[in-house]
Order: structure tokens, then C-alpha cells, then sequence
């Protein structure tokens, strides 16, 4: 990680030291590296280079408003999910006609909004949702613009929870069925067909499935355009994986060198691409500083209990995942080996199983690539307020939001009367 390291003794996120953000701000503490995020973007950039390519962040991996800023000043678009991240592209400024939205259970509302935003494209999940949709957008006297969201039926070789493109997945359309359901929604008065989507997966550290997922969409493209229904964009979603513990996913730019050589081979090299990532634009971007409150040493496993839980850091409990976690000062002393734990009331709030680490309580850890479903899945269990974040660009920190108070948490809750 380039944007995180030592210098002497001190761990930096790019040119300001993570022990003066601690100080400053408490702990735990979200900080973003801005220009690792840059980085990131610049990979894909440079793989679509002289192509008719947008890139929709899904902004679903980090969703904080100063993150969003970074991105939409660099050109991207947004991958949303609900009106509520719609609402977030509108308030940093972003431009809907480059936002498309994802997502099986889209409301009524939610489409009556994003019609009226102006949004470039509807990625439809089922044909119970194209007839809504079609309707929706009669009633409001538009045209919704949609791409059908198929179901490749390949395995991503991912975590089952977030691999999305299998038969037994409640996403996307059947590839069976995708033709005939392009055939309704071309039939439907309230729909403008403009592309095909998929995204198989998540946290993908292999080509194999992506050139695997691209074949079986581009013969659905030939398939539907010789039924008279022309595909203006190919989108081939998200999903490429960052290196959490020694992971070798393919870097975005030799991804799409082959994926691109695929397509020129197809014969679909002039096409307008689109793609949604998320985890590989930030997940690297960001690290979790905690603080070492206690040490509970037993007699089968030692615990170093920090004050960051499940609540801000969800991804141990919810998917086994591995972060690394190191400290910001190391010690000469030994190192002995920890379960790092937070303070939440469950067995299952660990951050980290089994780590070597020579610490005592007051020192500072941070949570390596904490970037990207952190934050964005953070919640208040425990009542514990999330935490605050700070994005750093060189030598400048910013604060991207504080942290929430134990009233913050409670705002929106009544006194029953009497
Ligand atoms: N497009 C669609 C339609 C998606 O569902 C997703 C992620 C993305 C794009 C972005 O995928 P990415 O490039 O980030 O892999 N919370 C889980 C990950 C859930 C992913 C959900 N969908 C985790 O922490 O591993």
C-alpha cells in the first residue's frame, strides 16, 4: 500500500503521520488517502485509454460525501442503489446523467426520483420491475432509459455472500430469459432500451470469470440485436478485488487489456463501455486507527480488546475477512500472539484471530484497507457512535465528518407520552 507506510518509526497515510490524526480527532478513526484513491481511478483510466468507456463508482463501498467529491471531480459517474445514495450524488454536485441504478427492489418513489434527476440508465433486475418501471415513467411522461441486468451463470470463485452472478442468486435476469425479456421491454411504452448489464461477484481475484462473463454477454448482445433491439453500452459491473492479505488480483489495466482484446475480437471494441467498481477504488484508499484499551491474556487465547467493534469494522464478523492490522508506533519488545476483539456484547465482534503483535494498552492500530464496506456498513449496535473520518491530500487533512455523539444516535427516536 503505496499511500500507507513507515517513515522511521511512525506510520504516515501519504504525508501526514496517523498518530497526530489520533490525537486530534480520537479514536476510532476512518482516514482516506486521496491520492491512493487516484491511483486506483488512474489504472482504469489508463486501460480504457482512446475507449468510449465511463466509469460509475458504486458508490455503495464508501458513500461519505468527501469521498463522492474526489471521485465525481475526477470524472466518474456513480453506481447507486437507492434513492438515498441519489441523494448523495446530488449533494456533492455529481451529474445524474452519468449515474445508473442498480438494485432488485427499487420503489416506485425511488424511480419517480431518479426520472426526474435525470439519470442515465435504470439497471432492471426482474420483468416484475420493468412494468413498473414502464409505468412509473408514463405517468411522469417519460421515456426511463434501462439496461437489463443478466445473469451470467458463472461462478466469481468469491465469498458466497457477495458472489452475485450464479443461478441460485437473487440478482439479474436469467440468461435464458434475457431475450424475451428485452423483447417486453422494448414492447413497453415507458422504456427505452439503451444497454446490458451484469456483475458476478465481488472481492474477484481472477480473470478467469470475467472473460468468462463477458463471453456469455456478448453473445446475448448478438442474440438481441438480431431480434431488432440495438445495445448502445455494455456494462460489466464491478467486482475486481484488492490485496487485503497477500490476495493477487489482476491489476484494473491488465484486466483490460484482455478484456478488451476480447471485444475487438467480437467485433465490439467501438462499443460505449461502462463499469461500476467499488472495493478497487478505495478499498486500499483507507485505514481504521483504534486504540488499544485493554489486555485480557488466557489461558487458551489472549484477547487485546481495541476501541473499534462490529460496529464500525462489520466485515470479520459478517464474512470471515481478513484485515491486517499493525501499529502505528511499532515496540522492539516480543510479540505475542492476540485475538484483537472490540468492546460490542458478542463472540462474534473480533476484528482480527491469531495475530502476532507487541502491544500494550494505549497504543495505537491501524486497520489496513478499511476503505471500501466499512464505514458505508457501519451501524450504532451497542449504541456506540460511528466513527469520524478525515481524508488526507499530501501534506492536508481534512475532516469528512465528525464523530457522532450518543444523542446523534437517539435523534430520531420519541419519549412515548406521559
Ligand atoms: N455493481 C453492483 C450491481 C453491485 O452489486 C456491486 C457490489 C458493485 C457494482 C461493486 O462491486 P465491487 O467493485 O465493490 O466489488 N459488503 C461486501 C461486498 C458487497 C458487494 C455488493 N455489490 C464486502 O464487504 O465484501
Amino acid at each position: 500500500h503505496p499511500h500507507v507506510a513507515y517513515r522511521g518509526n511512525d506510520l504516515f497515510i501519504e504525508d501526514v503521520r496517523l498518530a497526530d490524526l489520533a490525537r486530534q480527532h480520537g479514536t476510532p478513526l476512518f482516514v482516506y488517502s486521496k491520492a491512493a484513491m487516484l491511483a486506483a481511478l488512474a489504472a482504469y483510466q489508463r486501460g480504457f485509454a482512446g475507449r468510449q468507456a465511463q466509469i460509475c463508482y458504486a458508490m455503495k463501498a464508501n458513500s461519505s460525501l468527501g469521498v463522492l467529491q474526489v471521485f465525481a471531480q475526477a470524472g466518474c459517474g456513480f453506481d447507486i442503489v437507492s434513492g438515498g445514495e441519489l441523494a448523495r450524488v446530488l449533494a456533492v454536485g455529481g451529474d445524474p446523467r452519468k449515474v445508473i441504478f442498480s438494485g432488485v427492489g427499487k420503489t416506485r418513489a425511488e424511480m419517480q426520483e431518479a426520472l426526474q434527476a435525470g439519470i442515465g440508465c435504470f439497471n432492471v433486475e426482474s420483468e416484475a420491475e420493468l412494468e413498473v418501471l414502464s409505468s412509473v415513467a408514463v405517468q411522469a411522461g417519460q421515456r426511463a432509459p434501462v439496461s437489463i441486468r443478466v445473469n451470467p451463470n458463472v461462478d466469481p470463485k468469491t465469498h458466497p455472500y457477495i458472489s452475485t452472478g450464479l443461478k441460485g442468486n437473487k440478482f439479474g435476469v436469467a440468461h435464458e430469459r434475457a431475450l424475451a425479456t428485452y423483447q417486453r421491454a422494448a414492447a413497453l411504452p415507458g422504456l427505452q432500451v439503451v444497454g446490458i448489464d451484469c456483475h458476478i461477484g465481488s472481492q474477484i481475484t481472477e480473470e478467469t470469470p470475467y472473460l468468462d462473463a463477458m463471453d456469455r454477454v456478448l453473445d446475448l448482445v448478438e442474440t438481441i440485436e438480431a431480434a431488432g433491439i440495438p445495445i448502445h453500452h455494455i456494462d460489466f459491473g464491478g467486482g475486481l478485488g484488492i490485496d487485503y492479505n497477500g490476495d493477487t488480483p489482476p491489476q484494473a489495466d491488465a484486466l483490460w487489456a484482455q478484456l478488451l482484446a476480447k471485444l475487438d475480437a467480437r467485433g465490439f471494441g467501438q462499443r460505449q463501455l461502462m463499469i461500476e467498481p467499488g472495493r478497487s477504488l478505495v478499498g486500499n484508499a483507507g485505514v481504521c486507527v483504534t486504540e488499544v484499551l485493554y489486555l485480557k491474556p488466557g489461558e487458551q487465547k489472549n484477547f487485546c480488546i481495541i476501541d473499534a467493534a462490529m460496529n464500525d469494522l462489520p466485515r470479520p464478523a459478517m464474512y470471515q475477512a481478513f484485515h491486517q492490522i499493525v501499529p502505528l508506533s511499532p515496540r522492539a519488545s516480543a510479540a505475542a500472539t492476540w485475538d484483537v476483539v472490540g468492546p460490542v456484547c458478542e463472540s462474534g465482534d473480533w476484528i482480527g484471530r491469531d495475530r502476532a503483535l507487541a502491544v500494550q494498552p494505549g497504543d495505537a492500530l491501524a486497520v489496513l484497507s478499511a476503505g471500501a464496506y466499512c464505514m458505508s456498513m457501519a451501524s450504532n449496535y451497542n449504541t456506540r457512535g460511528r466513527a469520524a473520518e478525515v481524508l488526507v491530500d499530501g501534506d492536508r487533512a481534512t475532516l469528512i465528518r465528525t464523530r457522532e455523539s450518543a444523542a446523534d444516535t437517539f435523534a430520531h427516536e420519541q419519549l412515548l407520552p406521559g
